[in-house]
């Protein structure tokens, strides 16, 4: 039986993910046969809170040992006060790092019943659908020389932004080959004008497009020009492919002109394991309270039974249960607005209503068979 390994984490992870994982059993009931293994442990906080550390061998060795990792979120404002080695943070990028999950994927998909949560006008948001290629393992996040030193009786702080052949490379077939099944375009994202990392990134992904993907239509921009496209004209986009700072502020970016940052999942590969999470934070403002919106972790199990699992047709019947629902009307806090026929819900409730639609999609697939 597949096994998936199970970190809540902090603030409204567990929350969310346990709707989540709800989610997965209706599927499972649903879908006949395919059955899974869950086995849940502490990360982040919640591991420093009970074991003096961010992640435990034994958490590592789950995830190792799974056949894909669905993950919560970790943080808060309680262990920021942490020495950096030990803050929660670092669990989830030691999990990416060894898995060697070097391609995050973010897609920002608009569900057409939350065009109006979009800070942006309509005519801009309409049928944007972006995916993200976010590098995950190197560049200025693990980059050496890092730290907080004194040199010269003065304070400095210090990271690095490192990339190799490589790690260019893979990243840029992923996003490639993420295009072949899309629109055909491939947006490269850099600061090449300043930063030499990235102008050999641009080089690099130049030459594995000439090489290898003449099909598909590759463009260059620097960073705060895509910034500022991202709200300018966000349709322009596909699939865009970047390294990972600049990955972390453009998908935060880009989930807000599709509504909320509540409602994107993600999928971490590249290695044995992939890893699927909602990109949203833990939102310790809100934690506990039972108003988190859950369908970013929905959706991210979507992601997990189309990437780790081969189950597309499963994988549709959730981010179609996801679009049935919103257009019902059911809105967490973070998607509300007044308007007839519009019901604010909590957790719960809303990942109820999910688990009803899958159960008449699932209901309808099978009667489409018979037929
Ligand atoms: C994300 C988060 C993480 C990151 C943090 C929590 C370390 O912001 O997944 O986007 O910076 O990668
Ligand atoms: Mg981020």
């Amino acid at each position: 039986m597949p096994k998936i390994c199970v970190f809540p984490g902090d603030g409204i992870g567990p929350e969310v993910v346990r709707e989540a994982l709800s989610v997965l059993r209706t599927v499972e009931e649903v879908a006949g046969g395919r059955s899974f293994e869950t086995e849940e442990e502490l990360l982040g906080g919640a591991s420093y809170d009970v074991h003096g550390v961010p992640m435990t061998e034994r958490a590592m060795g789950l995830a190792c040992g799974a056949d894909a990792v669905l993950l919560g979120a970790v943080g808060g404002p309680k262990w920021d006060p942490l020495p950096f080695a030990v803050r929660p943070e670092r669990a989830l990028l030691g999990l990416r790092k060894n898995l060697g999950l070097f391609a995050n994927l973010r897609p920002a998909k608009v569900f057409a019943p939350l065009l109006d949560a979009s800070p942006l006008r309509r005519e801009l948001v309409e049928g944007i659908d972006l995916v993200v290629v976010r590098e995950l393992t190197g560049g200025i996040y693990f980059g050496e020389p890092r730290g907080i030193r004194v040199e010269n009786g003065v304070e400095v702080g210090i990271n690095t932004e490192v990339y190799t052949r490589p790690e260019i490379e893979r990243v840029a077939r992923v996003a490639f080959e993420l295009a072949r099944k899309r629109g055909r375009k491939v947006t490269s994202v850099d600061k090449a004008n300043v930063l030499e990392a990235t102008e050999l990134w641009r080089r690099i992904v130049t030459e594995v497009h000439d090489r290898e993907y003449k099909d598909i239509d590759l463009s260059h921009m620097l960073v705060d020009n895509c910034a500022m496209q991202l709200i300018r004209h966000p349709k322009q986009f596909d699939v865009i492919v970047t390294t990972n700072l600049f990955g972390d502020i453009l998908t935060d970016e880009a989930s807000m002109i599709t509504g909320s940052i509540g409602m994107l999942p993600s999928a971490s590969l590249g290695g044995r394991v992939g890893l699927y999470e909602p990109i949203h934070g833990s939102a310790p403002d809100i934690a506990g309270k039972g108003v988190a919106n859950p369908l970013a972790t929905i959706l991210s199990v979507a992601l997990m039974l189309r990437y780790s699992f081969g189950m597309p047709a499963e994988a549709v019947w959730i981010e179609e249960a996801v679009e049935k629902v919103l257009a019902d009307g059911f809105r967490t806090g973070d998607i509300y607005r007044e308007a007839p026929g519009v019901r604010r819900v909590g957790t719960g409730e809303m990942g109820e209503q999910v688990r009803r639609a899958v159960r008449k999609q699932a209901e309808g697939a099978v009667r489409n068979i018979v037929r």
